[in-house]
């Protein structure tokens, strides 16, 4: 992986990829889709031709890996002269194949057979997939693209779904679950992917909504394209449902076997070891405290070099999450990002931590977490909007968490958020923080107004001397060392080595086995 300087999201090298004939850009030149405005593939004219299920799965698993199984399974609907479409596989091609020499069970829509759409005998193989996920303890990866539930097979294509949606729950916590959605995606089985780890959508041409473009102008009036409705870009940006996003399908199934490189076959094994790389160099803070700058470059002075894989990196940019190795271990970052909204928590940032705090633990990858936050955005529109609510679950997460857990507190955190973000109180394993760190229940001009209101009244002029003095009294990070919230003060180049050597004291503290599902927040 690299980094694109541009925008600072991760770029990510393709595998060389085996060819077909039939181009994506081809695939389905015209009909509702393009009616609706869904922008051709146009992008990956040039790009390898993934355009059907088979070419697809050959792209993601090792080479002569995969094993299929349903594939004479047929549907049994006579209704408006289904009978006449049979197509074997009945849309889905589902068997299991090895990534990276480690087994998976998997599925892949077919949009060349009666739309990759979902009947009872479709959703009957795709269930056969999680039944031996279940069994044998493997990741299942769904490769979607499909018009959804099968309309002449009726309330059979609907518990299809339900079956699934069944199962996806079962899966949860127990084995990985990566949904990779290239087409669309509409109705309730969107619901699907939304249950499932990981979420990721081809930038052009994967569509997820409740109701399509036509539905929604027939009902309210609105004229929406579908990418407008439900492209990558509203789920990466807006609703936090997309974890990932790739230009074509081959940097999307590419990105799919890079999640399961940090993630253990299930919840019974441990994480799989990487080759250690060295961290990059880490960058000093601006002098400035109130200056903003990317925490994203201090990840990267902390985790193996290369290592880091952002999720959700467009969607409540305040908390920073992903995937990173240290010593070749995995891990997952949480960080508080002052580039964005000064670091602040939020709703949308509470609830996109706390997913991810419980996906970590749920599979047993140890937590590093690095907090320079002022504290809870404030005002009406978050409380009313629930910022209780939410914040309480990162903070359950965080309590709840039983991986192994560090904390660096890198310049400053107050109030709540100092405790929400992992503090020795909820159960932090090791606290460290920065020399400049700061952590108090308020910031020292908020805190002065408070307490020394009268004196302040009477002597304006001493507002500079008793913000220094609390400063002092109240804020420096010797006061909480001296009551072991904060374990040692560390030298921001020394941080690698301190929360190396945390990790690796605490690898005898991995529980294997079930801990809890993963609960779409
Ligand atoms: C049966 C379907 C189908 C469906 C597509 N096809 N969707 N058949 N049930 N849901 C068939 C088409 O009839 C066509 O058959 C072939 O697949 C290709 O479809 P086209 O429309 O020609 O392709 P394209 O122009 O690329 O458009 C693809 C599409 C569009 C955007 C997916 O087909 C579409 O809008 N489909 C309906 C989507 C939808 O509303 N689904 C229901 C959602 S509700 P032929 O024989 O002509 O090749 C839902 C409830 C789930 O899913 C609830 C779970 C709880």
């Amino acid at each position: 992986m690299i980094a694109d300087t541009t925008s600072g999201l991760p770029v990510h090298r393709m595998r060389p990829l085996v060819a077909r004939p039939a181009t994506e850009a081809g695939h389905r030149p015209s009909g509702p889709a393009a009616a609706a405005g869904a922008p051709p593939a146009a992008a990956e004219a040039a790009a390898p031709t993934l355009a059907d299920a088979r070419s697809r799965i050959e792209a993601l698993v090792d080479p002569e890996s995969f094993e299929e199984f349903g594939s004479r399974v047929r549907h049994r609907t006579v209704a408006f002269d289904m009978a006449r479409k049979r197509p074997a596989g009945d849309g889905v091609v589902t068997g299991h194949a090895r990534i990276a020499g480690r087994p998976i069970g998997l599925f892949a829509q077919d949009p060349g057979a009666l739309g990759g759409s979902l009947g009872e005998m479709h959703a009957a193989k795709i269930l056969q997939v999680m039944r031996q996920a279940e069994r044998a303890r493997t990741p299942v990866v769904g490769i979607i693209d499909s018009g959804g539930a099968r309309i002449q097979e009726g309330v059979a294509a609907l518990d299809g779904y339900g079956g699934i949606f069944h199962g996806n729950v079962r899966l949860s916590g127990r084995v990985p679950q990566v949904s990779v959605v290239l087409g669309p995606c509409a109705g309730g089985a969107a619901y699907s992917p939304a249950l499932t780890d990981i979420v990721i959508m081809r930038r052009t041409g994967a569509h997820m909504f409740l109701t399509g473009p036509r539905v929604v102008q027939a009902v309210t009036r609105e004229d929406v394209t579908a990418a407008d409705l439900g492209g990558a870009d509203v789920h990466s940006r807006h609703s936090g449902l997309a974890h990932l996003v790739a230009d074509d399908s081959a940097g999307a199934l590419e990105l799919a076997s890079q999640v399961l490189s940090y993630l253990p076959g299930s919840c019974w094994e441990p994480a799989p070891m990487g080759v250690p790389a060295p961290a990059e160099a880490m960058p000093a803070l601006p002098d400035n405290p109130r200056a903003s700058y990317d925490v994203r470059k201090v990840v990267r002075g902390i985790v193996d070099a290369g290592s880091f894989l952002e999720l959700q990196p467009r969607y409540a940019r305040n908390l920073v999450t992903g995937f990173a190795r240290i010593e070749g271990r995995p891990v997952g970052v949480v960080a508080n990002q002052p580039m964005a909204l000064a670091g602040v928590l939020d709703i949308a940032s509470s609830e996109k931590g706390a997913r991810f705090v419980r996906l970590c633990d749920a599979f047993g990858l140890p937590l590093v977490v690095l907090v320079d936050t002022p504290g809870f955005l404030p005002g009406s529109k978050q409380e009313s909007g629930g910022v209780i609510r939410k914040g309480a679950k990162l903070l359950y997460a965080f309590a709840e968490a039983t991986v192994p857990r560090v904390t660096v507190v890198l310049r400053k955190a107050f109030g709540g958020a100092y405790i929400v973000m992992n503090s020795r109180s909820l159960g932090a394993d090791a606290v460290f923080c920065w020399p400049d760190a700061e952590m108090a229940v308020m910031g020292a001009d908020a805190a002065v107004d408070v307490i020394f209101r009268r004196e302040l009244r009477d002597a304006p002029h001493r507002q500079a001397e008793l913000v220094e003095r609390y400063r002092a009294e109240a804020m420096a990070p010797h006061l909480p060392a001296e009551r072991l919230s904060v374990d040692e003060i560390i030298a921001p180049e020394r941080t690698r080595a301190a929360v190396a050597a945390s990790l690796r004291s605490l690898a005898g503290a991995v529980r294997l086995g079930f801990r809890h599902d993963n609960l779409p927040q």
